[in-house]
C-alpha cells in the first residue's frame, strides 16, 4: 500500500469484465464522494490523456489482428505511465479522490491469466509504468462472463467499432480466464482488491460499493439512508 502521508488522496480503482458495470458505477460513487464534498477526478483506462487515448485506439482496434502479446503489454503500459504522471499523481497530491476505471489488476487478469504472460515479467512492468503507486482500494466487479458481454453490447459507446472491439473478440475460453485471474487477484490480497457482486440493479450494486468504500470514507452515506 503506498504511503498516505506522501499522497493525501484516496486512490479508488474499479476492475472487472467489459459489461461489468464499472463505468456506469464509476460515475455514482464519484457522485457520492462529491456530495461529500470531495474533489473527484474520474479517468480510465486505457485513456484519461490525450496520448493514452492514442494508444487505446490502436489497442482496441479490431482490423490490428496480430499484435503481439508482448506489445500489447507494453503499449497498455505506456498509456499507464502517461496517465499516472499526467492526471493520477498531481490529483492525488493535490487530495482528490481519484476514480480510475481498469487499472494495474487488468494487465494481470487480461495479458496474465488470459494470455498467460509471466506474473514477475508483468508486475515488473505494471510497477515501471506506476512508479510503485498503489491503488487505496480496488472494486472488482465481478459477473457471468456471458452476462457482462451481452451488457457490454448493449450499451451505445459500442459504436466506436462498430461491433465487439479487440478485446471483446476473444473467445469465451478467455474471458473466463480473465474472470478467473480477477478472482484470485483478490483472493491474494483481499484487503486492497473487494469482489463486489455485480449481478442486480444498478441502484443494488451502487450500495455495495458504497459499502465497501466506507472502509476509506466513513462518511459515506448508509445506502437505506439516502
Ligand atoms: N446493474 C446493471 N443492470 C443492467 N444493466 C446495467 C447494469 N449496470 C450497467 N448496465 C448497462 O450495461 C452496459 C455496460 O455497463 P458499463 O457501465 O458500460 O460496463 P463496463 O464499463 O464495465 O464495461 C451499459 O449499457 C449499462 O447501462
Ligand atoms: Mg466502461
Amino acid at each position: 500500500m503506498r504511503s498516505r502521508c506522501a499522497m493525501p488522496g484516496l486512490f479508488i480503482t474499479l476492475e472487472g469484465a467489459d459489461g461489468a458495470g464499472k463505468t456506469t458505477q464509476g460515475a455514482l460513487l464519484a457522485q457520492a464522494f462529491r456530495k461529500l464534498g470531495f474533489s473527484v477526478v474520474e479517468t480510465r483506462e486505457p485513456g484519461g490523456t490525450p496520448v493514452s487515448e492514442a494508444a487505446r485506439r490502436v489497442l482496441l482496434d479490431p482490423s490490428l489482428t496480430g499484435m503481439a502479446p508482448m506489445a500489447e503489454v507494453f503499449l497498455y503500459a505506456a498509456a499507464r505511465a502517461q496517465l499516472v504522471t499526467e492526471v493520477i499523481q498531481p490529483a492525488l497530491a493535490a487530495g482528490a479522490v481519484v476514480i480510475c476505471d481498469r487499472f494495474i489488476d487488468s494487465t494481470l487478469a487480461y495479458q496474465g491469466f488470459g494470455r498467460g504472460l509471466p506474473m514477475e515479467r508483468l508486475e515488473a512492468i505494471n510497477r515501471m509504468a506506476t512508479e510503485g503507486l498503489t491503488p487505496d482500494l480496488t472494486l472488482l466487479l465481478d459477473i457471468d462472463t456471458e452476462e457482462g458481454l451481452q451488457r457490454a453490447r448493449r450499451r451505445p459507446e459500442q459504436a466506436e467499432w462498430q461491433g465487439a472491439d479487440r478485446m471483446e473478440r476473444e473467445a469465451a475460453a478467455f474471458h473466463q480466464r480473465v474472470r478467473r485471474g480477477f478472482l484470485e487477484l483478490a483472493k491474494k490480497e483481499p484487503e486492497r482488491v473487494r469482489r463486489i457482486p455485480a449481478g442486480g440493479a444498478v441502484a443494488e450494486v451502487h450500495c455495495r460499493l458504497i459499502d465497501a468504500a466506507r472502509a476509506l470514507a466513513p462518511s459515506l452515506p448508509y445506502c437505506q439512508e439516502e
